[in-house]
């Protein structure tokens, strides 16, 4: 089976990132990354890619006048790439139809949040303010509702009396370490595929979102 490339896509820290490099150097991930893009020059996640000798670009949304010109300047440089898939993690942009419609099923992206619950900014706040007992992180495709597209894989944790918001990011991100890498393995591995019939989970329609077994 041809390997797959995924670029990713990042604004920060990139632990995420680093959790998809390790375990594409584990021979686990039957795929390369052919670039990181950041909109941001001091992301972190940079150096990350750097340290494992991946091509790095960055896009710097505060040149462009408009959201649209910054996705083409984004779709311009993916397009050197061709990859398989557009993988964001921790990317604090909002992409414009456009490009979400050039890109139609091939945008993925990681939520703390079981969407459709908790979609957007401070997600673990609001579920804490919410005495929710239960919270999680979300696997899914962009499409241009925000936050809105098919989800592929939920990871649930829960909220004992006494947790902080620290403690919730670090459950959270714990879980989101394991997860990404798992749906990239089933992508690489075709278990997992996405296309114009659907999402197809082991051969089956996937009608609801694969529960992370931790
Ligand atoms: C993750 O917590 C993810 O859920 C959200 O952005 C964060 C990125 O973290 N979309 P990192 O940059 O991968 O460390």
């Amino acid at each position: 089976m041809t390997a797959m490339s995924f670029i990713v896509l990042i604004s920060g820290n990139g632990t995420n990132l680093q959790s998809i490099i390790d375990t594409i150097e584990a021979g686990q991930i039957n795929a390369s990354l052919s670039a990181v893009i950041s909109n941001n020059a001091e992301a972190y996640g940079l150096t990350r890619a750097k340290n494992h000798a991946i091509v790095t670009r960055v896009i710097d949304h505060r040149l462009y006048d408009s959201r649209d010109s910054f996705d083409q300047a984004l779709h311009r440089c993916i397009q050197e790439f061709e990859p398989d898939y557009i993988v964001l993690a921790g990317f604090m942009r909002i992409l414009g139809s456009a490009f979400i419609n050039t890109y139609r099923y091939k945008i993925l992206n990681i939520h703390p949040s079981l969407l459709p619950k908790y979609k957007g900014l401070n997600t673990y706040q609001r579920a804490m303010e919410n005495r929710e007992t239960e919270h999680g992180v979300s696997i899914h495709l962009v499409t241009s509702e925000l936050d809105g597209g098919p989800v592929l894989m939920l990871g649930r944790y829960s909220i004992e009396e006494g947790n902080t918001l620290a403690d919730l990011e670090q459950k959270g991100h714990r879980l989101e370490h394991r997860m990404y890498p798992k749906v990239l393995q089933w992508l690489s591995e075709k278990k997992l595929q996405i296309g114009n019939h659907g999402i197809e989970f082991e051969q089956q329609v996937l009608r609801e979102p694969i529960e992370f077994d931790q």
